[in-house]
């Protein structure tokens, strides 16, 4: 017995010295953190034992550790089990657990991408280049290539003065999210503009409006005309103050030329580009298009084709559809449809589906439960008629054999013995051969 208690001790202990080995580039932060948070910077992962999600993320985030660590950035990596420091949760208003943030010299900035180490990695880098890079004219080619994915914002001229202040100010926001660059006047040239522009979609665009509207310009500019929206990216989309023109479109369909999502595809991506002449629309609408109906089906709470149109308001969930067929759309008429819309939300005529009224939340809960089961089956039929098929198997045996059960027994007869049953508290198997001689008897 002892020595089998001592093996299980060994097994432990291995187990132990398996799981505390790796070495990790990842600090164990306590509620010291909130003392030393504003110096430096950190990249930080608050989590809670329970959550599966924070589990999956775990790993990812060793790996964050290490890649970062190994690209000798100052960057310190942790994370903090916000069930033992409750603290450190409340005052930095930790809702969800896992939320992960970035600390550049005490601002702090929520991540919203993907779970990816490669989304994570580059995020924080981002975070941590310096804010406004200084760079020379002739690399502005290479800026506007990069600009294809992501925007980037440029500032012309001396580096002082109150339109560069403004255009700090934008890039203190926002500078997890997009790219700002400076170029300073050569040496030729005494004396160079001072205008700011964003290079996006092939073209370069001039900030000109009032200074103090800078940054809300920013916030509007920093998408491509026309993007890819994800369950991720949407909210963020929707903090632009943007009304979203959503197209859903298939990422392996968009250049098929047989299939219609192409035909869709291609109207919305030049409805985007005729939007700029209107600042109306511009100012009111971003384009952006849906790989696959899932999450629009989810949006509408009911099967959405492929190849369909719809305006999504994100801060309240609800929807505008429009009365064309979507094969029939043209560039004129979809910008009649926003310009339509923009007028009746701006009379309160406009007619909205969906929103975030507690029925309409209910039902996309049922909605969302059903889908994926919907899902489930239509990805994995084998394993999902397993899962539901067995219970509900056992189940209905379970009702057939309670339902065809006979329970009618006449009342009269059994609580007639009653008082006997009662008398005899130490009664056995005599008193239930009476009852069962008295019910005998009855039939
Ligand atoms: C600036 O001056 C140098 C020589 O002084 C000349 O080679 C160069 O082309 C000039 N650049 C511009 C943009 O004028
Ligand atoms: C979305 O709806 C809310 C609530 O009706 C409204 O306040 C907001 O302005 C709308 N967003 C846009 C971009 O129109
Ligand atoms: C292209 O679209 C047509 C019509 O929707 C479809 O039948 C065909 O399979 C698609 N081709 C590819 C390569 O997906």
């Amino acid at each position: 017995m002892k020595s089998l208690i001592s093996l299980k001790y060994l097994i432990v202990l291995l187990f132990f010295a398996e799981a505390i080995n790796p070495p990790t580039a990842v600090l164990d932060l306590s509620e010291k953190f909130l003392d030393v948070k504003d110096e430096g910077m950190w990249f930080v992962e608050f989590y809670a034992p329970w959550c599966a999600h924070c589990k999956r993320l775990h790993p990812v985030w060793d790996q964050v550790g290490h890649a970062l660590s190994d690209s000798n950035l100052p960057i310190r990596v942790g994370k903090l089990d916000c069930t033992r420091f409750p603290a450190v949760a409340n005052k930095l208003s930790i809702q969800g657990y896992p939320t992960i943030m970035f600390f550049r010299n005490g601002h702090a900035i929520d991540y919203r991408g993907g779970r990816e180490k490669e989304s994570l990695v580059s995020f924080a880098k981002r975070c941590a280049a310096p804010i406004i890079e200084a760079v020379k004219e002739n690399q502005l080619g290479k800026i506007k290539l990069s600009a294809r994915s992501q925007p980037s914002f440029v500032f012309f001229g001396d580096s002082s003065g109150p339109l560069f202040d403004a255009f700090s100010d934008a890039a203190n926001a926002k500078f997890s999210v997009a790219r700002f660059y400076s170029v300073s006047p050569s040496e030729n040239e005494s004396t160079l503009r001072q205008r700011v522009v964003v290079y996006k979609d092939n073209m370069e665009i001039e900030f000109n409006g009032e200074m103090s509207t800078l940054k809300d310009w920013v916030t509007r500019e920093r998408w491509p005309g026309f993007l890819q929206a994800t369950s991720s990216n949407l909210a963020e989309m929707g903090a632009s103050g943007k009304l979203i023109v959503l197209i859903v479109s298939s990422e392996s369909q968009k250049f098929n030329a047989t299939s219609p999502v192409r035909e869709l595809h291609k109207i919305a991506e030049e409805s985007s580009n005729e939007m700029r002449k209107h600042p109306a629309l511009w100012n009111r609408f971003q384009f952006a298009w849906l790989d696959g109906s899932d999450l629009a089906s989810q949006i509408q709470m009911a099967t959405v084709s492929e190849s369909h149109l719809f305006i999504f308001n994100y801060t309240s969930y609800e929807y505008y559809l429009s009365e064309d067929e979507p094969g029939q759309m043209t560039i004129k008429s979809i910008l009649t449809f926003l310009e339509q819309t923009a007028d009746a939300i701006d009379k309160g005529t406009v007619i909205a589906f969906g929103g975030r009224h507690l029925l309409t939340r209910m039902k996309r809960m049922v909605f969302e439960l059903y889908w994926n089961i919907a899902q489930m089956f239509a990805t994995q039929p084998l394993l999902s008629s397993c899962l539901f098929g067995v219970p509900i198997a056992f189940l209905s045996i379970i009702c057939y054999s309670i339902c065809s059960a006979d329970f009618t027994v006449d009342r009269d007869e059994f609580y007639g013995d009653e008082d006997e049953i009662l008398d005899e508290e130490e009664g056995d198997e005599l008193d239930n051969s009476e009852i069962d001689e008295n019910h005998e008897k009855a039939e």
